[in-house]
């Protein structure tokens, strides 16, 4: 197990409120998502079918799938597609997912987030608020910045060079969104009521200078403040174009592999 976890994460183990959380994380692809829907509940299908737009139906397949494929590894269930159809992900009425085993509620809760075809899911104990979040390292406006961030990441911006521009803002925007999910209010919330800041410096391009981290799984911490009684630890981890994060209002350790996850008892402990 990482013994690492995210310094804010600290602020909360002072207090000794909650003990460092393990959390597991699971990505997969469009390609990896059998053409069939088999794997879906009834209720799953219906929803599906009401969905209009072929990237909406595309995008929240890869998410259940996705889920379906973390849950079964870290609960060690079975993975043909008709066991898999027991499973079922619903949206609660706030759209945060919520995991269903053979219709009654699962004693496990996750977070979701879709990219370019990319899916990450990630797990934790249930009753326990994280959110995590995916997005794309590319050129932003300065709209953008003007109109999503706080004062105090307008000054980490206003100091980083600019071939570090397209990572940091890809990371301070997921940070936001992960927290926001972990508050399962999602962007009903203006942006500009949390303040991101990475704890680790964020390197220039290329991206290979990151060099990945050997005791964290390339995992870097993230503090994400909320309000002057609410902080989110958390993590952030940079592979191809793709920045992940992930927070909780509980320190978490660094995440790990769900494929690594060997018994359900780790997470329901
Ligand atoms: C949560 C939110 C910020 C994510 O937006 P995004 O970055 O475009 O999308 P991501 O792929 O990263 O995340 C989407 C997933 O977040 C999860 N999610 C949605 N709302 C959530 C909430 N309130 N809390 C926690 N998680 C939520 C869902 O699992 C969703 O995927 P799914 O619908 O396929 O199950 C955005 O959906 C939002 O603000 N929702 C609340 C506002 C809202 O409901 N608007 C109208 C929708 S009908």
């Amino acid at each position: 197990m990482n013994e690492g976890f995210s310094p804010c994460g600290r602020l909360f183990l002072e207090g000794t409120r909650y003990t460092p959380m393990d959390i597991y994380w699971l990505e997969q692809t469009e390609s990896d998502v059998p053409a069939n829907n088999d794997w879906l509940s009834l209720r799953e299908a219906t929803v599906l079918a009401a969905l209009r737009f072929l990237k909406r139906r595309s995008d929240w397949r890869l998410g259940r799938w996705t889920a379906k494929q973390a849950l079964a590894a870290c609960l060690n269930l079975p993975t043909d597609l008709l066991a898999l159809a027991d499973l079922e992900i619903r949206a609660a009425s706030s759209g945060a997912p919520e995991v269903f085993l053979h219709g009654d509620p699962a004693d496990i809760a996750i977070s979701l987030s879709h990219r370019a075809g990319t899916a990450l899911c990630t797990l934790g104990p249930h009753g326990r608020n994280f959110g995590c979040d995916l997005e794309m390292v590319e050129p932003r406006s300065a709209a953008f910045v003007d109109d999503y961030f706080t004062a105090a990441e307008k000054a980490l911006i206003a100091d980083t060079s600019p071939s570090g521009l397209p990572l940091l803002l890809a990371l301070l925007w997921s940070g936001k969104e992960s927290a926001l999910k972990a508050l399962r209010v999602g962007l009903r919330l203006d942006t500009r009521c949390m303040s991101v800041s990475p704890g680790h410096t964020v390197p220039p391009h290329p991206y290979a200078s990151l060099g990945l981290a050997a005791d964290s799984g390339g995992w870097y911490p993230l503090c994400v403040r909320y309000s002057s009684t609410q902080t989110f630890s958390g993590w952030w981890r940079l592979e191809t174009d793709l920045v992940r994060t992930v927070v909780s209002d509980a320190p978490l350790h660094a995440p790990m592999s769900a494929l690594n996850a060997t018994t359900a008892s780790a997470l329901l402990a």
